[in-house]
C-alpha cells in the first residue's frame, strides 16, 4: 500500500494513550478544535475573497465586517466546544468573562477548560494576510462537584496539559504540544484533513531574525530592549515582523528567531495577554527547544491573576531569549 502521511485524527488516537490523564476527552477536545479550525478556515478564505471582489461592488470586509470575522471565529469555536459537551468551562479573548458549560454543578463532570485566542492578528484579515487561532487547555482544578471558578482560568502556564496554535497563511496549519513535543499538521483541502507534515518540531538554538514591531521604537520603556535592538542591527541580522503573533511565532520556530513585544509607554506592560496568546506559545516554544521569557521570569511560570492580563514577551530560539535578559540585567 502506498505510504501517506499520517492524518491528526490517526494521530490522535496512535498516541491517545501516551496523553496525560487520557481518557479520550482530551483527544475529542483537539478533535473539535480540528474542525471548528476547518469552518474558520473556510471562513476566513471567503473573507478575503469577499473582500476582494467586494471592491468591485456589493460587499466590503472593512473594519467592522472584519470584526465579524473574529465574532464569527469565537462563535464557531465556543459552539463546537459546548456541542460535543466535552469541556466544563471556556474563556476567550473575545469575551469579558469565562463561559461555564452546562450547568455550574455537574459541569457534566467534564474536567477540562479551554482557554483562546479565536483570531489573532485579525487587523491582518482585510489585507489577505496569515492570521491565526491559539488555543490552551488544562485540567479543572476545582473538584468535579463543585462549580467551576476563575482560579479554574488562572493557572500557571505549565499546568497546560495541551496548548497549540492554527495559521491560516498560504497553507492551513494547526501546531500543537500535549508535553511530548510538538507536531505540526497541514491541512490538505482535497481530503478535509490535517495532515502530519511537521513531525517533532524543533527551534534552532540560535538564529538570524529578530520580530519586533519597529514603530514602537521611540515608545520603548526598557534601555536593555533599546541595546538588544542595536545589537542586532549592528550583527546585521534580518527584522521581520508580520504583525500577527501566530505567524511570527511560526516563521521563527522554524527558521530560527525571536519575537518582542516588550513594554512601551501605551502598554507598559507589555500588549500581548498571558493566558490566551503568550502561555501556549511557550509551552510550544519549550517542548520545541526554545524559550519564552517575561522581564524575569519563564511565561510559563507566572500566576495569572486575570484571564485578560497582558505580559511582556520575549519569545523563540533560546540563546536569542536570554541574550534579551542579560541586556535587561545590565
Ligand atoms: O494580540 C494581537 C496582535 O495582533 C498580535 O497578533 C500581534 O503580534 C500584535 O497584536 C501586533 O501588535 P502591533 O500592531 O502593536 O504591532
Amino acid at each position: 500500500m502506498e505510504e501517506h502521511n499520517k492524518t491528526l485524527g490517526e494521530f490522535i488516537i496512535e498516541n491517545q494513550t501516551a496523553f496525560q490523564y487520557s481518557s479520550g476527552e482530551l483527544s475529542r477536545i483537539i478533535n473539535s478544535i480540528r474542525l471548528a479550525a476547518k469552518v474558520v478556515n473556510y471562513k476566513v478564505n471567503k473573507a478575503v475573497l469577499v473582500d476582494i471582489t467586494g471592491a468591485a461592488g456589493e460587499q466590503n470586509i472593512q473594519g467592522e465586517d472584519q470584526q465579524k470575522l473574529d465574532v464569527y471565529a469565537n462563535e464557531i469555536f465556543i459552539q463546537t466546544l459546548i456541542n460535543r459537551e466535552i469541556v466544563c468551562g471556556i474563556a476567550s479573548e473575545e469575551n469579558d468573562d469565562y463561559i461555564t458549560v452546562q450547568g455550574s454543578d455537574n459541569c457534566h463532570n467534564n474536567k477540562y477548560v479551554v482557554l483562546m485566542d479565536p483570531l489573532d492578528g485579525s487587523s491582518n484579515i482585510d489585507v489577505n494576510v496569515s492570521i491565526g487561532t491559539i488555543f490552551s487547555i488544562y485540567k479543572k482544578q476545582s473538584a468535579p462537584s463543585q462549580p467551576l471558578t476563575e482560579k479554574d482560568f488562572l493557572q500557571k502556564g505549565r499546568q497546560q496539559v495541551a496548548g497549540g496554535y492554527i495559521l491560516y497563511g498560504p497553507s492551513t496549519m494547526l501546531v500543537f504540544t500535549t508535553g511530548m513535543g510538538v507536531n505540526g499538521f497541514t491541512y490538505e483541502s482535497t481530503l478535509g484533513e490535517y495532515v502530519l507534515s511537521h513531525p517533532s518540531m524543533q527551534c534552532n538554538e540560535d538564529g538570524k531574525i529578530f520580530s519586533i514591531n519597529d514603530g514602537l521604537t521611540y515608545d520603548l520603556v526598557d534601555q536593555g530592549i533599546k541595546d538588544y535592538l542595536h545589537e542586532c542591527r549592528e550583527q546585521r541580522m534580518t527584522g521581520r515582523y508580520i504583525g500577527s503573533l501566530v505567524a511570527d511565532f511560526h516563521r521563527n520556530l522554524l527558521k530560527g528567531g525571536v519575537f518582542l513585544y516588550p513594554p512601551t509607554t501605551q502598554y507598559p506592560n507589555g500588549k500581548l495577554r498571558l493566558t490566551f496568546e503568550a502561555n501556549a506559545l511557550a509551552f510550544i516554544a519549550e517542548q520545541a527547544g526554545g524559550l519564552a521569557k517575561t522581564h524575569n521570569e519563564n511565561i510559563l511560570d507566572i500566576q495569572p491573576t486575570s484571564i485578560h492580563q497582558r505580559v511582556p514577551l520575549y519569545i523563540g530560539s533560546k540563546k536569542m531569549v536570554a541574550r534579551i535578559q542579560e541586556k535587561l540585567r545590565q
